[in-house]
C-alpha cells in the first residue's frame, strides 16, 4: 500500500554543457516518486538511472565530508548529499554553483580554484625552523589544538563562495573560505609568519577589507564554521596593522 506521505517530486534542473558544441543553457524537469529517507544524491541517481544517463554531477563521500556535492538547491548553497527530499518542497530547483568552472550541468570544478587560493594564501603551516624529525610532535595546549581543528573542518566545498556577493563582483576577492585558513594558521604557534606577513597577503581589497559583511557565508557553511566572528578579528587585527604601517611612514 502506498504511504500518503510519499510525494512526486518535480525537480528541475538548470542543464548546460560548455563541452558540448551548440548546446544552450535551458532548464528540464524530471518527475520521481519521493521514497522515505531520500537525499538529493539519491534523487539524481533515480533520474540519472530512469530519465536521462547524460545528467552530470558530483558526489564522492555522501556523508558531508568531501564537499564535492556542493550545488544551490532551490536557491540556496548546499550539499546535495546530506539534503534531505522531505525537507524542501514538491517542486526543487537545481542549479550549479556560480563562480566555479562548469563541467557540466551541476558539476564544477572547485579544485583549480581552491588550489589557486591555497596557492596565493600559502595555506601550509610554515615551519620555525629546520624540522627536526626527533620532535615532530610538539606540545599545543588542547584549548588551542580545538580552536584550531574547529576552523581546519572546512571542507572547501564552496558554499560560501557561492553564497557571496562581493566574489561576483571582485573575483580576486579571497572570500570567507580564504580568510578562514589565514585566521586557522594565524592562531598556529608552529607557523613563523608575523601578523605583517598576513596582512601583505590579505590587508587589502581582496581580502580582508574587501568583505561588505553581507554575512551570506555563515549562514551557508554546511559545516557551521564561525565565518563572521573570525572575519571581525581578522579586520580589526589588520586595521591595527595597517594603521602602525602608516604612523611609521608619515
Ligand atoms: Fe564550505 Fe564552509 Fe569551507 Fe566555505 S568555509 S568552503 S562553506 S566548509
Ligand atoms: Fe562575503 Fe561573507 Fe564577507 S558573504 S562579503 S565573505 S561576510
Ligand atoms: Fe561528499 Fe556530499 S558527496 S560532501
Amino acid at each position: 500500500m502506498k504511504n500518503n506521505k510519499e510525494r512526486q517530486l518535480k525537480i528541475s534542473i538548470l542543464r548546460f554543457d560548455p563541452h558540448i558544441k551548440g548546446d544552450k543553457p535551458r532548464m528540464e524537469s524530471y518527475e520521481i516518486e519521493e521514497a522515505p529517507g531520500m537525499t538529493l544524491f539519491i534523487a539524481l541517481n533515480d533520474i540519472r538511472q530512469h530519465h536521462d544517463a547524460s545528467l552530470k554531477f558530483d558526489f564522492v563521500c555522501r556523508a558531508g565530508i568531501c564537499g564535492s556535492c556542493a550545488m544551490i538547491i532551490n536557491g540556496k548553497p548546499d550539499l546535495a548529499c546530506r539534503t534531505l527530499t522531505k525537507k524542501l518542497p514538491a517542486e526543487i530547483t537545481l542549479a550549479p554553483l556560480p563562480v566555479f568552472e562548469l563541467i557540466g550541468d551541476l558539476s564544477v570544478f572547485t579544485g583549480n580554484w581552491m588550489r589557486g587560493l591555497n596557492e596565493r594564501l600559502e595555506a601550509w603551516v610554515h615551519e620555525q625552523e629546520e624540522i627536526d624529525f626527533n620532535r615532530l610532535e610538539q606540545r599545543m595546549e588542547p584549548e588551542l589544538a580545538d580552536e584550531i581543528y574547529e576552523l581546519d573542518r572546512c571542507i572547501e566545498c564552496g558554499c560560501c563562495v557561492a553564497g557571496c556577493g562581493t566574489i561576483q563582483m571582485r573575483e580576486e576577492f579571497v572570500g570567507a573560505v580564504g580568510l578562514n585558513k589565514i585566521a586557522r594558521y594565524q592562531l598556529d604557534p608552529r607557523d613563523k609568519r608575523t601578523d605583517r606577513d598576513y596582512y601583505e597577503l590579505i590587508g587589502d581589497e581582496d581580502g580582508v577589507f574587501g568583505c561588505m559583511t553581507l554575512l551570506g557565508c555563515e549562514d551557508v557553511c554546511p559545516k557551521d564554521l564561525p565565518l563572521q566572528s573570525k572575519i571581525a578579528y581578522l579586520r580589526r587585527k589588520m586595521l591595527e596593522i595597517g594603521l602602525k604601517s602608516d604612523t611609521h611612514s608619515c
